[in-house]
């Protein structure tokens, strides 16, 4: 149902209004946010949920230091990917016992491709998109790599449509959900079902969409997907990723990094490998048990939150914040790359300006956090869980101002560092 955007905010005195009428308003203190930050980044890194903090405070006090090596059994550690694949499974819309939380999105991909390439042994090529995350395509590279006559193509370089992509070789097609860099939506519904005509399977990254955006796994068929959990879930940095396999696939689909925690009797220590029944044939190796346990307060949360509210806000502040840069900075040579249309939108707003990085780098000198990404996109992402319609307001005045004052031309703000 498309979201009806109307009477939004037209002054700052009405955000305030807005705010304290927000139906997600007590989420914020759920989180850990410096004063006066606005922080407009969690499309990359999500802020510090409060019971994350005591929940790690009791896996290593007590867990670790107390209990020791006993903790692998005794405070559930060996089954944390299960535990906590079972969290994420209604937050993407799949039934249970077919997401696991392990390894990251990069490995995720490795692992997924590869196995549906497996599922569709007669053919050849993989799809994917040009403009999708650069792991997603280098990983692709890494499958083809590894195997022997399998071949790429890439929409927007190959063709410009799927239906166009697609023939009788096309084993697998892997898209993301929303674009990183513009915050696009693809219509994945539509596209897995072109795929599944085609005989293909369809392997979807979910690094941008989930927790933030109606994400349904199982209705739409997609085969496999993967997610990272340090964005919208908040999961804390460098926090494991989670696979998603259906349940129909996973009686033959092979996992290629076949270690010992997929091993159907790993305690065994058997010399050949056999792989453990379900999801759990998609683990690996040893998790970091810390980074696993720093993540379920980010997860409760996504579960408990009204997803629809949170869908409906997003909509709204990121309406928001493109109308008011529209009416304040297009003048100074500012361009929108994000789609116009709230339903095609994910929750970021991604601003094209050639010289992006220093204004970006200006705005975090007044705490106010969003990042940037070649070539001169500077991308706002707005959380509605902690993000205020007063923060959008401000957030577009402080870049309003940086841009007519042209304080991004002082020469602090033109060093580059390692991460943008
Ligand atoms: C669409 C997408 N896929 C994958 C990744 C990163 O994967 P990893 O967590 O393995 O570095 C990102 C990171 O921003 C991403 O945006």
């Amino acid at each position: 149902m498309p979201i009806n955007i109307s009477n939004l905010p037209e002054s700052r005195t009405a955000c305030e209004k807005e705010d304290a009428n927000d139906p997600l308003r007590s989420w914020q203190d759920e989180f850990y946010l410096p004063k006066g930050l606005i922080y407009l980044d969690g499309n990359s890194l999500g802020p510090l949920p409060k019971k994350a903090i005591e929940q790690l405070d009791q896996a290593i006090r007590n867990e670790w230091a107390e209990d020791l090596i006993t903790s692998w059994n005794k405070a559930g550690w060996w089954e944390l990917p299960e535990t906590l694949g079972e969290l994420i499974a209604p937050i993407v819309g799949a039934a249970s016992g077919q997401v696991i939380v392990s390894d990251s999105t990069t490995l995720n991909l490795f692992k997924t491709v590869h196995a549906a390439l497996g599922l569709r042994p007669e053919r050849t090529v993989v799809i994917s998109e040009a403009d999708n995350f650069p792991t997603d395509l280098y990983i692709l590279e890494g499958v083809t790599s590894t195997q022997q006559n399998i071949q790429r193509r890439l929409l927007g370089k190959d063709g410009n449509s799927l239906e166009e992509l697609l023939d009788d070789q096309v084993a697998v097609v892997a898209f993301s959900h929303v674009n990183y860099r513009t915050g696009e939506i693809l219509p994945i519904a539509e596209l897995v079902k072109v795929t599944h005509e085609a005989g293909a399977l369809f392997v979807l990254d979910t690094c941008h969409s989930a927790g933030i955006l109606p994400v349904e796994l199982d209705q739409w068929g997609v085969d496999f997907a993967v997610g990272c959990t340090y964005k919208y879930l908040n999961g804390g940095p460098g926090s494991p990723a989670f696979l998603y396999a259906a349940k129909r696939h996973q009686q033959e689909a092979v996992n290629p990094l076949s270690g010992w925690w997929g091993h159907a009797r790993p305690f065994a220590f058997e010399k050949d490998f056999q792989a453990a029944e379900g999801i759990r044939r998609f683990r690996t190796g040893t998790q970091p048990v810390l980074s696993l346990r720093g993540l379920q307060a980010g997860l409760e949360i996504a579960q408990k939150a009204d997803l629809h509210l949170v869908r409906k806000k997003s909509q709204r502040l990121t309406q928001l914040f493109i109308e008011l840069v529209e009416k304040r900075c297009l003048n100074f040579g500012v361009t929108l790359q994000s789609p116009f249309d709230p339903e095609k939108r994910g929750s970021q707003v991604a601003l094209h300006f050639e010289n992006g990085f220093a204004v970006i780098q200006a705005l975090v000198t007044r705490k106010i956090i969003a990042d940037f990404r070649e070539p001169g996109i500077m991308r706002f992402g707005f959380a509605p869980l902690y993000i205020r319609y007063t923060d959008v307001w401000d957030a577009a005045e402080a870049l309003a101002d940086v841009l007519k004052t042209e304080e991004w031309r002082e020469k602090r703000f033109q060093q580059k560092h390692e991460v943008t």
